[in-house]
């Protein structure tokens, strides 16, 4: 197999000249507004650490095997079978999303050739039309193809294989788009007796800029149909869509916990609201303006994030929608399909906008709300996770707008399929974001991990435990001098964080904009040694006098002692298990069972880091997401207190003067990196036990 490793920058370099235009086929220049970091192909970047640990967990694990059994991939309808778990048939497409960055990233042959036989079997399918997927007639909704797509323009950047066969069959589904867009909205709006329902358009039309993003990848670098009508349809897309625009509005956006608003004012706007939506259209104006050039659009798209955290998002990067954003309560939860959604959108915001907060967001994200849905060897994830969430159990009742009762297990497809078939694009797509190029010839180092990225003839190998040490160390062998730019979190003590290029050591001077520190990398080999200044512990206010421990990226909870058991998995619909030939062995269904009491309340003023200090060194295990792995942890001073329940689990805490401690006295409790301690407490009531 051949890698094109810079497919996209040789094409770009010809026909784009580093600023997004595009020479249209009439001769006049049509352009897209740049985005201020390309991301490189598909294949420049490899993991290693951690972070390749668990990307071969994920690949041996279930998302590596649903192609294998899993009947909404193995038998969809993409694939001629017959099983989907809805009209709109995203099963596979969210599948061959995730799956194909997921091959490239591990080199796993036999994923390679599950990617490879799936895109072979669909593009050898395509109807004579045009059209992409088993749809006839009215069954038709755009939507389906979208992550599909996403896929495609990832498997032609990396194989050239692949690419021209990719490149001619997305420009006839464009022509096609055309036709249907130009015939009253077909595919997009739906009409009444038309099969498909009124709440399946929205989905399309709610998250159109994912479709957007193909298109545009087309229109810039395999500039070879017919432009005016790519930018026609882009623009009418736009157009017909339900814009985030008329959301992320100051009049119209609603700031308080939406459980509380009436359902006439909720109900509406509905699309806007939904978790895995939000988690997508984060990115929407961004992606929208490149074709509008609507400047006004990049204050909309800080609007958008920013009060989604503000008023309905986590400690640790999550938004809290179950399924339809809720408000800062602990026990809301958050889908983990969500959090794949809200990490690409937000990897895609800094490269679109290059502004520093976008990227400090996804690291939060990737590296302490993502993890904890996911069981240690990834063959169980759960459908939503709370705060605070001190056991993973079915319910009996819930506490959710609408998850059912099982929605906190984890296992193969509690509540609901989409996070089964989506939640694997997570950690592949972040690599594929982790470095970005700059400009024509710089590189920057933008989300932090372990991997070794090559870009022209430039190779640049990173070595680091972040998140849970603090230096990077950069082994570069480049032919030409070229800038190489760090990012700096911005929790960073930046007059305590250092960068040593060979012997020679200086201090940080990050843009203030991008978060990046740039500097200059001669030709030949040189070692870099990148050391961030980690502040200490940082308590982040919560609702209801809580707070939330950070340290550099991390989150650290309250590890709940706990005991499991398992069963086979069950099926979403009827919680009837599966036949054990079903699925493989490894596939089972998990409570996991507090073994002490939860109810503490902690003195922030006791915390203390164990077990490591900012040169955490060496391996860490593996899996590092699990209980007791992390090589840092926590100890605080606790007291119980009296904590109600909310419909099966902990309640908001007690506030004032109600919150006193019970029982025992004081006792030491441990907190470790939330990815680990999958039953936690995040949002911890303070008091104060200096007189104890
Ligand atoms: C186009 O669709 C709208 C509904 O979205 C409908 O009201 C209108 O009649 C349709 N027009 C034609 C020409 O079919
Ligand atoms: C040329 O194509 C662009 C779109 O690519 C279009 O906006 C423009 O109107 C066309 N100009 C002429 C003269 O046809
Ligand atoms: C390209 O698309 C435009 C807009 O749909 C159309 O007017 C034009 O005829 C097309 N050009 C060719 C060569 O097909
Ligand atoms: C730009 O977008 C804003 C919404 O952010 C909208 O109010 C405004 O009308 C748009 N301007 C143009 C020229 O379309
Ligand atoms: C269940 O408990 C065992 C033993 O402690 C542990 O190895 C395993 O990771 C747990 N499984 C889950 C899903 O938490
Ligand atoms: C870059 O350097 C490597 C090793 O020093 C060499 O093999 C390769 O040919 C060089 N490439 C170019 C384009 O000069
Ligand atoms: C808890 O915090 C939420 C969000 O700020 C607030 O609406 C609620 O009234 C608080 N409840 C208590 C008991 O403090
Ligand atoms: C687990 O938590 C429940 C309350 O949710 C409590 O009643 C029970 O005693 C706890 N289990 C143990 C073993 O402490
Ligand atoms: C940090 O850990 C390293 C390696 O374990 C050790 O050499 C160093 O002395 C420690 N520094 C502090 C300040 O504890
Ligand atoms: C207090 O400690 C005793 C002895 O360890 C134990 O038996 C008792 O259950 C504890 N009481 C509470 C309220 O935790």
């Amino acid at each position: 197999m051949k890698l094109r490793r810079n497919s996209r920058v040789t094409v770009l370099a010809a026909l784009v000249l580093g600023s997004g235009r595009v020479i249209g086929q009439n001769g006049t220049e049509q352009s897209l507004v740049p985005l201020a970091f390309q991301p490189l192909p598909l294949g420049s970047i490899k993991p290693s650490g951690w972070l390749k640990d668990q990307l071969t967990l994920e690949a041996n694990g279930l998302a590596g095997h649903e192609r294998d059994f899993y009947d909404y991939v193995a038998h969809s309808t993409w694939l001629g079978g017959t099983k989907e778990y809805s009209a709109l048939r995203e099963g596979f497409p969210y599948w061959f999303n995730g799956l194909v960055p997921l091959a490239y990233a591990v080199d796993d042959s036999r994923l390679l050739e599950q990617v490879h036989s799936a895109a072979d079997y669909v593009l050898d399918h395509q109807q004579e039309d045009g059209w992409l997927g088993p749809e006839k007639g009215t069954e038709r909704n755009f939507w389906g193809r979208t992550p599909f797509c996403l896929g495609l323009m990832q498997l032609a950047e990396v194989d050239e294989q692949y690419e021209g066969k990719i490149v001619d069959a997305l420009w006839r589904f464009s022509g096609l788009m055309n036709s249907m867009l130009r015939d009253n909205y077909t595919g997009y709006h739906y009409h009444d007796g038309d099969q498909v329902g009124k709440g399946d358009e929205q989905w399309g039309r709610v998250r159109v800029q994912d479709m957007l993003i193909t298109l545009q990848w087309l229109y810039e670098t395999h500039p070879t149909g017919n432009l005016t009508q790519l930018m026609e349809n882009m623009q009418l897309l736009i157009k017909g869509s339900l814009n985030w625009a008329d959301w992320y509005n100051g009049a119209i956006y609603i700031k308080e916990d939406l459980n509380t608003v009436p359902v006439s004012v909720t109900e509406p706007l509905f699309p806007y609201e939904h978790g895995v939506n939000v988690g997508q259209g984060l990115k929407a104006l961004a992606v929208f303006r490149r074709v509008t050039k609507n400047e006004s659009l990049v204050q909309n798209s800080k609007d958008a994030v920013d009060w989604t955290f503000q008023y309905h998002g986590a400690a640790s990067g999550a938004i809290l929608a179950d399924e339809r954003l809720a408000g800062l309560a602990p026990f809301y939860g958050t889908e983990t399909c969500t959090l794949v959604e809200t990490m690409y959108s937000l990897s895609y915001l800094y490269q679109a906008l290059g502004e520093k907060d976008y990227a400090d967001r996804c690291e939060n994200t990737a590296f302490n709300a993502l993890p904890v849905q996911l069981t240690p060897d990834w063959w169980g994830r759960q459908y939503v996770a709370q705060p605070n969430q001190p056991y993973s159990k079915n319910l009996g009742a819930t506490p959710f707008w609408n998850v059912n009762s099982w929605g906190l297990t984890y296992g193969l497809e509690t509540n609901y399929p989409c996070c089964t078939v989506n939640h694997p694009q997570g950690y592949p797509k972040f690599l594929s974001a982790s470095y970005v190029r700059v400009g024509e010839t710089g590189l920057a180092h933008a989300l932090l991990s372990p991997g070794t990225v090559t870009m022209d003839d430039t190779t640049v190998k990173c070595d680091t435990t972040y998140p849970f040490g603090n230096t990077l160390t950069y082994a570069i062998s480049a032919n030409s001098s070229f800038d190489f730019h760090v990012r700096v979190p911005s929790w960073a003590d930046v007059s305590t964080s250092s960068i040593s290029v060979g012997s020679s050591k200086s201090r940080l001077s990050p843009d203030e904009h991008t978060g990046l520190h740039k500097f200059s990398i001669p030709a030949g080999s040189t070692t870099v040694t990148y050391s961030i200044g980690n502040p200490g512990i940082v308590l982040e206010k919560r609702a209801n006098d809580t707070v939330a421990v950070h340290r550099g990226a991390l989150v650290y909870a309250l590890a709940i002692p706990s005991t499991n058991t398992s069963s086979l998995p069950k099926a979403y619909n009827t919680n009837q298990e599966f036949p054990s030939s079903y699925a493989p062995p490894e596939s089972r269904d998990w409570q996991i069972f507090n073994t002490s009491n939860w109810n503490y309340a902690i003195d922030p003023s006791t915390l203390q880091l164990h077990g490591g200090n900012e040169t955490v060194e060496g391996s860490l295990q593996n899996p590092i997401w699990a209980p007791g792995a992390s090589p840092l942890w926590m100890t605080a001073r606790a007291c119980e207190i009296e904590w109600g329940m909310y419909k099966g689990v902990p309640d908001v805490p007690p506030t004032g003067e109600k919150r006193r401690c019970v029982g025992n006295g004081t006792v030491e409790v441990r907190l470790e990196p939330l990815g680990g301690a999958k039953v936690h407490l995040v949002d911890l009531p303070v008091v104060d036990l200096s007189g104890n």
